[in-house]
């Protein structure tokens, strides 16, 4: 099933080739939009045409291989490029992909034009994403971030590698054609410049790809913070029920209090801005907090439809078929009346984008918005998503940086109930080996975003 405002472009199928020098980003923007488009259900991988290369034996090359006089070497290049580009159509056919990244420089009018034959012979919409900087400092950020990561370049120190790598640099800036609107008016392309100081726009043609260019706008690459965290315990949470709009426990307000401290030591002098939900609950939590604030009917919990106000016991008793499918498939199945996780994602879409945009924002919602923010950060599939384990009483920092999105737990080591059901059960509590293994706070407190 695809993300439902799409429907009408079923039979759309895009290649988005990222265009630029290296170290231009282009792998962290490749990442951001398979991160983003398969939170919305959408078929997509990127193929990156470096390990291509290395499939062929070329492991560690020096600037060398990049030197665009070197026939032999051109060649050798040109094969990676055919190799991905057979992977990512067979990939089209056997999985039903809707969009493929393909993760290469494709810097030459000349091999844009190939390529785009190539995707007109399989009936894929080409469509080009260029990252075009003179950001010095932010062109040193990523040549020290690939000089460390990649693997082309784990035999060298860094300043042997950071040399090597000016040099590539330098013989691909003297082949590199920049997108014109003139010559390439009849192509599909967004050409982003320092990111997204400016952004040009040209023949954008089906609502998938404007969605694509519309998120990419977004990015920004500043340094910055997402805090998470649940409201503090609600009466509710306490009588096991789900839903309803009750305030907090006492334990619930000692965590409100605990909060604004937590806030203090962990992002002293910073000024946040406080999104919240329209309930009660993250109301109260986020009541001794002296930032601006916030409220989205978006980051509401989950409507538990005729279920709300009701325990897992009473569910499993009134509605034992619900309740059973709901364990079944936690991801679609939608409460009588109410919501999925599945509709909880495409409400949250907007709150995503402006996150993209903010800098230093404390969200304080509930378990499943919760559960689905985290998910698009951490890149954490529909099947384990609703099954996370998110405690009360705990704030979370988010990191988002060019490889992955770092995260650290924070306990206020306030008491609180679990909320934590299990599959097939209408127990709560987390205490088994499978909530264990859901629980973010068991796995190491840094994750790295698989890549
Ligand atoms: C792809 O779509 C075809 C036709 O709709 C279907 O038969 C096939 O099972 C699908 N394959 C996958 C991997 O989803
Ligand atoms: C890109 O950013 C750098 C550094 O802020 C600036 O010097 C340069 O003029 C910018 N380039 C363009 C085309 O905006």
């Amino acid at each position: 099933m695809g993300f439902r405002i799409i429907a009408n472009d079923q039979d759309v199928r895009i290649c988005v080739f990222m265009v630029g020098l290296p170290a231009r980003g282009k792998s962290f923007i490749s990442q951001k939009i398979v991160r983003y488009l398969s939170w919305l259900s959408i078929k997509v991988k990127c193929f990156n045409v470096g390990s291509f290369r290395r499939q062929l034996g070329i492991t560690q090359p020096d600037a060398e291989f990049f030197n665009f006089a070197n026939q032999e070497y051109v060649n050798i290049r040109r094969q990676s490029v055919i190799n991905t580009m057979e992977s990512m159509f067979q990939w089209f056919e056997d999985e039903n992909g809707t969009v493929a990244i393909l993760d290469g420089t494709s810097i030459t009018c000349e091999r844009r034009t190939w390529l785009v034959e190539e995707c007109e012979k399989h009936n894929i919409q080409p469509m080009f994403l260029e990252s075009w900087s003179d950001n010095e400092d932010l062109i040193m950020e990523n040549v020290k971030e690939i000089n460390t990561k990649s693997p082309d370049y784990a035999h060298l120190d860094v300043a042997s590698a950071t040399r090597d790598f000016m040099k590539k640099i330098e013989y691909y800036e003297k082949v590199y054609e920049t997108f014109d609107s003139e010559k390439d008016g009849h192509l599909t392309y967004v050409k982003m410049v320092n990111v997204s100081d400016e952004v040009i726009i040209n023949k954008i043609e089906t609502y998938l790809q404007s969605r694509i260019v519309f998120y990419v706008m977004n990015i920004r690459i500043k340094p910055r913070c997402i805090w998470l965290s649940r409201h503090g315990e609600s009466i509710y949470n306490v009588e096991q029920k789900i839903g309803g709009d009750s305030i907090l426990s006492e334990r619930g307000l000692a965590y409100a209090r605990k909060l604004k401290d937590m806030i203090e030591e962990n992002a002293p002098g910073e000024t946040l801005t406080v999104w919240t939900s329209t309930l009660k609950r993250t109301q109260e939590t986020a009541q001794f907090l002296s930032f601006k604030k916030l409220q989205w009917k978006a980051l509401d919990e989950l409507d538990a439809g005729v279920c709300d106000g009701m325990t897992y016991e009473e569910i499993e008793a009134k509605y034992p078929e619900d309740f059973k499918a709901r364990d079944a498939d936690k991801y679609e199945y939608r409460y009588r009346g109410g919501e999925s996780y599945r509709d909880v994602v495409i409400r949250l879409e907007p709150v995503i984008m402006e996150l993209e945009r903010q800098e230093n924002i404390l969200i304080i919602t509930h378990q499943a918005v919760l559960r689905c923010i985290y998910a698009y950060f951490m890149n954490v599939p529909q099947e384990e998503s609703p099954w996370m384990a998110i405690p009360l009483h705990t704030l979370m920092k988010l990191e988002p940086k060019a490889y992955g999105t770092k995260v650290t737990a924070l306990k206020a080591n306030i008491p609180a109930v679990s909320t934590y059901k299990e599959k097939g059960t209408s127990q709560v509590g987390e205490n088994t080996k499978e909530s264990q293994l859901h629980n973010i706070l068991r796995r190491d407190s840094e994750v790295a975003l698989s890549r």
